[in-house]
């Protein structure tokens, strides 16, 4: 998987010597609390290393999993673009129906580097023929719904569609970032 530069951040792709840090970012309860019907803390290195290794499997060229890091190279989360999961019962979208998702640890919180990544990573992918990008979170998730709109993704209000609970939907195309 390739790897996105940005003024303060590096992209990179998850390995495995990033278990303990993936482990601290997602052991959080602050981290975890909005991500689906039934948030769970990851527990052990074991979750960790198996996780990372699900990640590196994605092999797409325009979707990826990404270690956000900043310029020193200390990670500082965690940046997505994949399909996303529709809930119980939705019929399928078709192949349109790309998320876009942030989670940072909580010491790099405030820095902007959410927005920063995601701009990067949405700016390659519109650029290698991405049409249309997608973004849910919990309604209560306000720092997230800052990011879409900082991003400057249209709300399109509450659905069930995705991850079996009620989420807030934001959607971007192309001319998010023309020009
Ligand atoms: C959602 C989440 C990534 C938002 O993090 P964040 O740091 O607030 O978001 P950004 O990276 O866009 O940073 C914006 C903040 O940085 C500040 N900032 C500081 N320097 C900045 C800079 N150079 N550029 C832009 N913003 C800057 C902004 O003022 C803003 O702070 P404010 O909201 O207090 O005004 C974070 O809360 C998180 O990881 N939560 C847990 C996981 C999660 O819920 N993920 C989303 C699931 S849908």
């Amino acid at each position: 998987m390739r790897t996105i530069t940005t003024d303060r951040l590096l992209l990179r792709p998850w390995q495995e010597d990033d278990a303990g840090f993936l482990l601290d970012l997602e052991s959080r309860w602050e981290v975890v609390r909005f991500l689906g019907a039934h948030p769970t803390p990851m527990r052990t290195r074991e979750e960790a290393l198996a996780s990372i290794r699900r990640r590196r499997a994605l092999d797409h060229p325009v979707h990826g999993i990404w270690v956000i890091a900043t310029a020193d190279g200390a990670p500082v989360g965690n940046l997505l673009l994949k399909p996303i999961r529709l809930s119980a019962g939705e019929p399928s979208g078709g192949p349109d129906e790309v998320e876009i998702g942030w989670h940072l640890h909580p010491d790099a919180w405030g820095h902007g580097y959410a927005t920063e990544a995601a701009q990067a990573v949405l700016h390659d992918a519109f650029g290698r023929g991405l049409a249309r990008v997608l973004a849910v979170t919990d309604p209560g998730n306000h720092a997230s719904q800052a990011v879409c709109r900082r991003l400057g993704l249209t709300a399109l209000g509450r659905t069930t569609r995705y991850y079996d609970t009620v989420n807030e939907l934001f959607e971007g195309s192309p001319r998010m970032v023309a020009g």
